[in-house]
């Protein structure tokens, strides 16, 4: 498994990471199965939030845990995000009580001591930079988290928290598929009159390159708008075509190459895969070990109904 290195401290993890959101179905020995497989495999990062399956995700994945002592706590990469509350009313919440309460109630659930990083979900419009400061350095100093980072984040976000914040931001999970790559076409699509040249991210790919912020693809087979995966899907012909096409050339599957398409990005994207099938998490695992040529690359990108100026 190709290992990216994240942050300041180059720290190796596996380029493909398991994501948990859409495994609260799992009961204990499926999740503890779907982890020995990830790890056989190469995948040492799991990447949870409070709010997956009203919390059943990280509940399942700590059963998972104690049931099976030959899973090393030390062996994985464990994430989890927070500041997302569900409810009557939902919203975002960076108040430092919220983050403080919030782990601890991640932990609890893990049945772990640590994180090994947490994440900001999603901005929140009345962030206080100095009150998530206050909160990371309190669970920095209790042992309770070892890297931080943030997801949806844009630079000038990023900044803000830099101003208080005294820890490495080391991480930015972001939308990023084929068909979702506005922080892609935006870059090349610069000062044209084009659709793609919008600016959505305020330059976030170029701005986590300069950083050392390692970007995390979550979503990485969907269409926009929670509207399914374009895998197969009548709605991306022309790149389904390509995508089977060099699928027969290299002799693995087309989620294959979608997900190469993500690792032959030279910023070194971690694919935060969604599956919860070992068959598919398998197929994205010998993908991202794929170098696709340039062209190969800018195909899959053209097929996607993406321009060159
Ligand atoms: N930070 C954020 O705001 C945010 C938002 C959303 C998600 N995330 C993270 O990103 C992770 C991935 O998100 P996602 O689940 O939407 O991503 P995904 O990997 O693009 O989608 C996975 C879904 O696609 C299906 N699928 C169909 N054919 C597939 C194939 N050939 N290979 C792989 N999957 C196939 C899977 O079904 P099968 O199970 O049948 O394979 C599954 O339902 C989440 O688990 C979560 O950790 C973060």
């Amino acid at each position: 498994m190709k290992q990216v290195f994240i942050g300041k401290e180059k720290m190796p993890a596996s380029q493909v990471v398991v994501g948990a959101m859409r495994l609260a179905g799992f009961n204990a020995g499926e999740m503890a199965d779907f982890i020995h497989f990830a790890l056989d495999n190469g995948v040492n990062y799991f990447d949870h939030a409070d709010i997956y399956g009203g919390g059943r995700s990280e509940e399942v994945f700590g059963e998972a845990l104690k049931a099976d002592p030959s899973i090393k706590r030390e062996d994985l990469f464990i994430q989890s995000k927070c500041a997302i509350r569900k409810g009557e009313v939902s919203y975002y919440d960076f108040s430092k009580e919220h983050i403080l309460n919030s782990v601890d109630g991640i932990l609890k659930r893990l049945g772990v001591d640590y994180l090994d990083a947490l994440l900001l979900h999603r901005p929140d419009a009345l962030c206080e930079p100095s009150e998530v400061a206050a909160a990371f350095d309190e669970l920095e100093k209790a042992g309770k988290v070892r890297h931080f980072g943030v997801s949806n984040h844009n630079p000038g976000q990023i900044e803000l928290l830099k101003k208080c914040v005294k820890q490495e931001l080391a991480i930015n999970q972001l939308q990023f598929s084929i068909c979702v790559s506005n922080m892609i076409a935006r870059g090349m699509e610069a000062n044209m009159d084009t659709s793609g040249s919008v600016d959505h991210d305020g330059g976030i790919l170029d701005y986590c390159r300069l950083k050392d912020i390692t970007i995390q693809a979550w979503s990485p087979f969907q269409m926009s708008n929670w509207r399914g995966t374009f895998l197969g899907n009548g709605e991306y012909k022309e790149l389904n075509g390509v995508l089977d096409k060099l699928a027969a050339k290299y002799g693995v599957s087309a989620s294959a190459i979608a997900a190469a398409w993500i690792a032959r990005h030279p910023a070194g994207i971690q694919i935060i895969a969604g599956t919860s099938k070992k068959e598919h998490l398998k197929d994205i695992i010998d993908g991202a070990n794929i170098t696709l040529t340039r062209p190969e690359w800018y195909e899959i990108y053209l097929s996607a109904g993406h321009i060159l100026p």
